[in-house]
């Protein structure tokens, strides 16, 4: 059951007007609102399906797929399918898990991501996901690819090594503060998140400390510094509570 997650208040936007419908997840009854995703309804009943490439406050996207659930026989992204009177949804079967950890030990192993070095570690969503899924080791070769750090900005930093390339960024830029300020190119070991500014650094960008895009990333690539180590590692978000009881939210989102 979700307690304060704060994806639950924000995905829900129900017509008071309007009956609910309903789906069948789990075996479970779950009323929807016209409009929503599979994702948005399983969020506003409690049920919580791993993902990462989704934050309510923007457009789906689709990329991660660690959202896959088995609609009606076939697997589709809960993100990015809309939820349907009748539909029969499977959120949590093993093979759907393993699915998903075979996705999760691919991110950790396309990437850098050095946990215990990390100044996100304990709020990040990427590392709470592995811990939910029970991911004990990396299962593919690790890629070592070589990316770069931008601390070029006074009050944001940018470590392309634990980039997930999830999009979330450039959604929340686009969507929320009105700006382009980046874009994601290549694919697989070869993607990259691009800033868009004269010389391609975060310092000659248009983000701002307070830009949607410079809280939403859900991993430790896009960071505030100002805000580094303000909780101690031990008492952060995911040291206290699973992932899958909270479900995606920040730090400064919890009441
Ligand atoms: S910097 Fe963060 S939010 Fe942006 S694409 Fe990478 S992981 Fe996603
Ligand atoms: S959260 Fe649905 S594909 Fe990433």
């Amino acid at each position: 059951m979700i307690t304060h997650n704060t994806e639950h208040a924000t995905a829900t936007r129900s017509n008071p007007k309007q009956a609910p419908s309903e789906f069948t997840l789990n075996g479970k009854p779950t009323p929807f609102s016209p409009g929503q995703s599979i994702l948005e309804a399983a969020i506003n009943n409690g049920t919580y399906i791993p993902h990462l490439c989704f934050n309510p406050k923007v457009t789906a996207h689709g990329s991660c797929r660690l959202c896959i659930v088995n609609v009606n026989g076939r697997t589709l992204s809960a993100c990015t399918t809309p939820a349907e009177p009748g539909l029969k949804v499977d959120s949590n079967t093993d093979t759907l898990q393993q699915q998903r950890l075979r996705i999760t030990q691919m991110l950790f192993t396309e990437g850098n991501h050095y946990c215990p070095t990390c100044e996100w570690s304990g709020n990040c969503q990427l590392q709470a996901v592995a811990y939910d899924l029970g991911m004990t080791n990396n299962h593919y070769p690790m890629q070592y690819p070589k990316r770069t750090l931008d601390t070029s900005h006074p009050h944001i930093l940018l470590d392309q090594d634990r980039c997930i390339h999830c999009g979330l960024c450039e959604r929340a830029g686009r969507e929320l503060d009105n700006k382009h300020l980046f874009s994601l190119s290549g694919r697989g070991i070869h993607s990259y998140l691009t800033i868009t500014s004269d010389d391609g650094s975060l310092k000659t960008s248009t983000i701002d400390a307070k830009d949607n895009a410079a809280h939403i990333c859900p991993v430790g690539a896009l960071l505030l510094k100002d805000d580094a180590y303000h909780t101690p590692i031990g008492q952060r978000l995911y040291d206290t509570d699973a992932i899958s009881v909270i479900g995606n939210c920040r730090p400064e989102d919890q009441s």
